[in-house]
């Protein structure tokens, strides 16, 4: 999704005080420091606005979540969206002070772990492994909390396998995925057996993994990819939101959901077990 820049990005971003850097690469197997209480961790790749996660931590505080977003533009809108529905209250008067944030165990969590610290060699070498370009740009790479069990990780994820330790997560969402159209680009795709293979890697035992489009296309190949690794779907519908659906009062909408679906596109939707 490519999205204008927005204007004074960094200032803006800078308003939420909550917003830490990271090194993706440091926060393997630590992730659950950053949060108010030890709860199994749920995270959604490529969480745009936020809508669906943000509803989710509200309705599961007994959960953690971990949304991540890479583009920076559309983090800010998700940040200023949650704002609004949390009714936080950001000072820009505080932003100079880290650790701010009403709700944030953060700045404790790099007291006691020091886990922060921008390794730049390993971010490039990790960079180099994967992607023609250098790793997003770590100094970039934020966490924003945003409620006790939810944070916001500005951070484009490579390789799931880097950034999450073997039984870390105990379920992944996918929403509305790129579709990366041309066959060439197939390995992007978030649900090509590259990143498969990573989520099965980092979840504990019967973790799930639910995906939603409206893609045809990405949905067909998600479910080729799911079959060829013997993923065993539990949920299966080619619309969601169709009359008589047996998903739908269970459903939390995305933004993308929402702007599909109410122009009558069917919603695709499959929960496998990794
Ligand atoms: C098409 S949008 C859908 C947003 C949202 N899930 C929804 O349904 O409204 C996909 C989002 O995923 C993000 N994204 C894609 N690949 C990503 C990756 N590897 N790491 C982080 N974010 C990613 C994109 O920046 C984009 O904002």
């Amino acid at each position: 999704m490519r999205q204008r820049k927005l204007k004074n990005l960094d200032e803006k971003l800078a308003l939420y005080s909550g917003g830490i850097q990271i090194n993706p690469l440091a926060m393997k197997g630590r992730w659950q420091a950053l949060f108010e209480k030890e709860q199994p961790i749920y995270m959604e790749l490529g969480c745009g606005k936020g809508q669906f996660i943000l509803k989710l931590a509200q309705a599961y505080p007994e959960r953690n979540f971990i949304a991540i977003e890479g583009n920076r533009s559309v983090m800010l809108r998700a940040l200023e969206k949650a704002s609004r529905v949390l009714n936080l209250d950001y000072d820009p008067e505080e932003v100079a002070r880290p650790g701010r944030h009403p709700h944030t165990p953060l700045p404790q969590a790099v007291a006691e772990h020091g886990m922060f610290a921008v390794d730049e060699d390993k971010a490039m070498a990790a960079a180099q492994e994967y992607e023609e370009s250098k790793w997003s740009t770590a100094e970039d790479d934020c966490v924003y909390a945003v409620l006790p069990n939810l944070i916001f990780a500005n951070m484009y994820l490579r390789s799931v396998t880097d950034c999450f330790a073997e039984d870390e997560l105990t379920g992944i969402y996918l929403n509305f995925s790129d579709p990366w159209p041309k066959d060439r680009n197939a390995k992007r795709r978030l649900t090509h057996t590259r990143y498969l293979k990573g989520y099965q890697a980092v979840t504990k035992p019967g973790a799930c993994l639910e995906f939603k489009t409206d893609n045809e296309a990405l949905f067909r190949f998600s479910v080729e990819e799911f079959d060829a690794n013997e993923l065993e779907k539990l949920e299966y519908t080619e619309d969601l939101h169709g009359e008589g659906s047996a998903y739908e009062s269970a459903n939390y909408m995305t933004e993308y959901e929402q702007k599909f679906s109410s122009k009558g596109n069917p919603i695709y939707y499959c929960k496998v077990k990794l």
